[in-house]
């Protein structure tokens, strides 16, 4: 099944998980590239999704949500998974004990799921470097609030990317379970 990773990344860390998940599916026997959304002309030409973006202030990059909203028919007619490359540092639940992964899921997802009713949607923890950081970015992270919520590292778990990417290589290898 031709299958496209698409992704919207700022710094880089978001391509090397879509980069990495294409790599995951063609091992597993499934034709895949990863694109960036930019370059994604014709999206009718894939039969199925999984598509990724960065998160910053709690929404994905827009160019992600634009085209999510802009192919919505065709996105809902396939099979799609959604990622979001967003949290930072070692701890996996919050101050209350909630899991980062749901606290910081972005704003878009909701409705992407009432729109396209995906496979699945998941947070990966992802990457700060603050030398590759823009004015704009740094200034905030000099916040004292921003502080603590970005602190500087790869935080990128390979294992559980793997595991998400043999988990849909599975349903692609099953043409009955596709519409
Ligand atoms: C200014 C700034 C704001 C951020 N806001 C969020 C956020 O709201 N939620 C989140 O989960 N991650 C947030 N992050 C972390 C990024 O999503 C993370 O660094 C991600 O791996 C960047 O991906 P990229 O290298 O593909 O751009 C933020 C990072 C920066 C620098």
């Amino acid at each position: 099944m031709k299958t496209v990773v698409i992704y919207a990344s700022k710094y880089g860390s978001t391509r090397g998980i879509a980069e990495f998940i294409a790599g995951k599916l063609r091992q597993a026997g499934t034709q895949a590239e990863a694109r960036h959304v930019g370059k994604v002309h014709n999206p009718g030409d894939y039969e199925a999704f999984v598509i990724g973006s960065a998160v910053y202030m709690m929404h994905w990059l827009k160019e992600a949500t634009e085209f999510v909203k802009g192919n919505s028919a065709l996105l809902a007619n396939r099979p799609v998974w959604f990622f979001s490359s967003g949290p930072l540092g070692t701890e996996t639940k919050d101050a209350q004990g909630q899991d980062l992964r749901a606290v910081t899921e972005p704003k878009e997802i909701a409705e992407f799921r009432e729109l396209i009713k995906p496979r699945d949607h998941r947070v990966f923890f992802g990457v700060l470097d603050s030398s590759k950081l823009g004015f704009g970015h740094r200034m905030l992270r000099k916040l004292p609030a921003a502080r603590n919520l970005l602190p500087e590292g790869d935080f990128r778990d390979w294992n559980d990317i793997e595991a998400w990417s043999i988990s849909i290589s599975r349903v692609l290898a099953t043409p009955q379970a596709t519409p």
